[in-house]
């Protein structure tokens, strides 16, 4: 895809999963590449697997706070003279009922996954619209369609949704593209990594990863929805019937996925 070539993207969350496959492939295809997350050994020994020493930057990077943003910003246009492509994809899930929740579970979801979109698109903006760029927000099915045992989860990503939507109606003449894309279950550490009732790290996936759509096929469709500059992409068959059956039916899809939730292993339900 010759449309990426010495693009400059940042990728947040490049150390894992979704944003990993992403800025590999962007930098499979001659983009400069600005790797952040906030593990930069990590991203310092992935590097490589990304693109040459003059084709990618690692910027340690906590993206709950609006300093680290502005200085991935500014260190993205100090090393490459600019900006094409923000991909807010750094996020975090949880699993447990509303009832049983530590309230600090929630901040920690709105801080990472709302607030850091937010923080980044925030300082990424004027050196977008200098180059008729591109904004993407990595949401979720359930930034549609909520899910239950993952209130800060889908509250984040509708949250998510509202601001780009807004941000893509405030530029609509300026050619800025603002892309939300919403990914189905994907394999990755996110579910590892998700949070339960009182802040700690789940540590195990409820679902059969090897059954999810890879990392790398999702970071395929970020790049058509890119290279196409849709507004929305929203992948995996269950989750276009889930958005449809939501707008159509959303009482029935509430008896649904309140089904499909208590199948999961430990589900919350029981
Ligand atoms: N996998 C799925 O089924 C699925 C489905 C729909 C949407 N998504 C969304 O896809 C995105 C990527 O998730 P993934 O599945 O690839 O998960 P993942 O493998 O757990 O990767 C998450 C990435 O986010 C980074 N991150 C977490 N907190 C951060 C913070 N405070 N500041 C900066 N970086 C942070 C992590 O890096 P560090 O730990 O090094 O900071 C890691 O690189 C998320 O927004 C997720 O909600 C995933």
């Amino acid at each position: 895809m010759e449309y990426f070539k010495d693009k400059v993207i940042i990728v947040t969350g490049a150390s894992s999963g979704i944003g990993l496959a992403s800025a590999r492939l962007f930098g499979s295809l001659g983009a400069k590449v600005v790797m952040a997350a906030r593990r930069l050994d990590k991203l310092m020994e992935l590097a490589p697997s990304v693109a040459d020493e003059d084709h990618v930057l690692c910027v340690k990077c906590d993206v709950s706070s609006e300093e680290d943003c502005k200085a991935l910003v500014e260190a993205a246009v100090e090393r490459f003279g600019g900006l094409d492509i923000l991909v807010n994809n750094a996020g975090l899930s949880m699993r447990a009922m509303f009832k049983d929740l530590d309230l600090k579970v929630i901040h920690s979801l709105m801080d990472v996954n709302f607030w850091g979109t937010v923080n980044c698109t925030k300082y990424a903006l004027p050196y977008l619209l200098e180059r008729k760029g591109q904004v993407v927000g990595v949401i979720s099915i359930a930034g549609y369609s909520a899910l239950p045992a993952r209130t800060g989860y889908s509250s984040s990503k509708y949250a998510i949704r509202g601001f780009l939507d807004t941000i893509r109606i405030e530029h609509l003449k300026d050619g800025l593209n603002v892309l939300v894309f919403a990914p189905g279950y994907t394999s990755s550490n996110v579910r590892n990594a998700a949070l339960t009732a009182d802040g700690s790290a789940q540590g195990e996936t409820p679902l059969d990863e090897g059954k999810l759509m890879s990392a790398e096929k999702c970071a395929k469709h970020l790049a058509k929805a890119l290279r196409k500059r849709k507004s929305e992409c929203i992948l995996t068959g269950l989750g276009k019937a889930t958005v449809l059956a939501h707008r159509l039916f959303p009482r029935l899809t509430d008896k649904l996925t309140y089904k499909f939730i208590a199948r999961e292993a430990n589900s919350p339900f029981k």
